[in-house]
């Protein structure tokens, strides 16, 4: 009999999804969960949000409209464990105990906190003030997610490019444990659409709440058409040939065109198309795809007590698992009996 596979992916709620989450994950985490003998784990990183919103209500608002977007792009719980970080506390329990395997040398290489630090050297900060407000929390973040993962026993985890290193820290630390305890936990392995590794927002630069480039995942048409008319071009006439590969609005049009659309835009670029055109083909096949599903979000987000119910449920369905696999871990440690 060959195993199911564990998908496990998380989402971090700390503001309206955009089309860069959705490209990135939330599209791809709906596909595989239609594959053949997959078991998938979906979960809002609400824990991780708050390194970010530390305003309760707001963080709460955040995790029911992240929770109403995957319902609303077709997440189905009979086939989904779908939970909150902040139910399952065997995640913070499993992050104690994989905390001492993991060297501090390699939390001072991730992204995020280098990224800080950067900021306050930039700022003229002194060696001795590099770290100033920054939190453990912040610090810790790959740990954390490291714990995510390996807590419930995922084999393949869907992200963007962004979260690779992280990915490999959580690898690394599997790594770690097996060396010293055995075989008790499972090396994850990212799975990144490698098209659509990096989705470009307004200003060609990656798609990002701290950019301000965004484009709102499910946006009323008249902002949607606002909003792709602000995404920056060149300055070439309509009949000039285009180069698709240089083209944030080619970019874009990938992620919802079919291959036979794709490639017909990739002939008139090299003919010359207008930009306004191209604007309008982008308008049109996103509305295609989003808006049955801008539907479905409105009936969630006014429902958030039909979202709590199957949060609560898949809760349920992790703590129980997730209290497996941490039993076994802290045996294989020399703690429990
Ligand atoms: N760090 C991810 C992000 O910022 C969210 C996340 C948290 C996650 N834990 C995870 C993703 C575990 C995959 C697996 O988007």
């Amino acid at each position: 009999m060959t195993q199911e596979k564990i998908v496990l992916t998380g989402f971090k709620p700390t503001g309206r999804p955009h089309l860069g989450n959705y490209l990135g994950m939330l599209k791809p985490s709906m596909a595989l969960m239609r594959e053949e003998k997959r078991r998938c784990f979906y979960f809002l990183a609400d824990l991780h949000a708050l390194n970010v919103v530390q305003e309760p209500a707001l963080l709460r608002s955040y995790t029911y409209d992240a929770a109403a977007c995957w319902l609303a792009l077709g997440l189905d719980t009979s086939k989904v464990v779908f939970y909150r970080d902040s139910d399952v506390p065997q995640i913070g329990q499993m992050a104690s105990l994989l905390a001492p395997l993991l060297p501090k040398s390699l939390l001072n290489m991730a992204h995020a906190y280098k990224a800080a630090t950067a900021k306050n050297k930039e700022a003229g900060k002194s060696d001795h003030d590099v770290d100033e407000g920054i939190s453990i929390g912040l610090y810790q973040y790959p740990l954390l997610m490291a714990a995510d993962i390996l807590a419930l026993g995922a084999d393949y985890v869907p992200v963007g490019k962004d979260q690779q290193q992280h990915l490999e820290m959580a690898r690394d630390v599997a790594r770690r444990f097996e060396l010293r305890y055995g075989p008790v936990l499972k090396a994850p392995e990212p799975l990144i659409d490698q098209t659509m590794a990096t989705i470009p927002g307004l200003d060609g630069r990656k798609m990002s709440k701290s950019y301000d480039n965004v484009i709102p995942l499910f946006e009323e048409p008249t902002a949607l058409r606002k909003k792709i008319q602000r995404i920056v071009t060149d300055s070439s006439p309509p009949s000039a040939p285009k180069d698709p590969t240089q083209s944030t609005l080619f970019d874009l049009y990938k992620g919802f065109a079919t291959p036979e659309e794709i490639a017909s835009m990739e002939a008139a670029y090299r003919q010359g198309i207008g930009w306004g055109e191209v604007k309008g083909e982008l308008f049109r096949v996103i509305s295609r795809e989003l808006t049955p599903a801008h539907e479905a979000y409105g009936y969630w987000r006014s429902h958030p007590e039909k979202i709590e119910l199957l949060l609560q449920e898949g809760g349920h369905q992790a703590r129980s698992i997730a209290q497996k696999i941490y039993e076994r871990v802290g045996r294989a440690m020399g703690l429990l009996a």
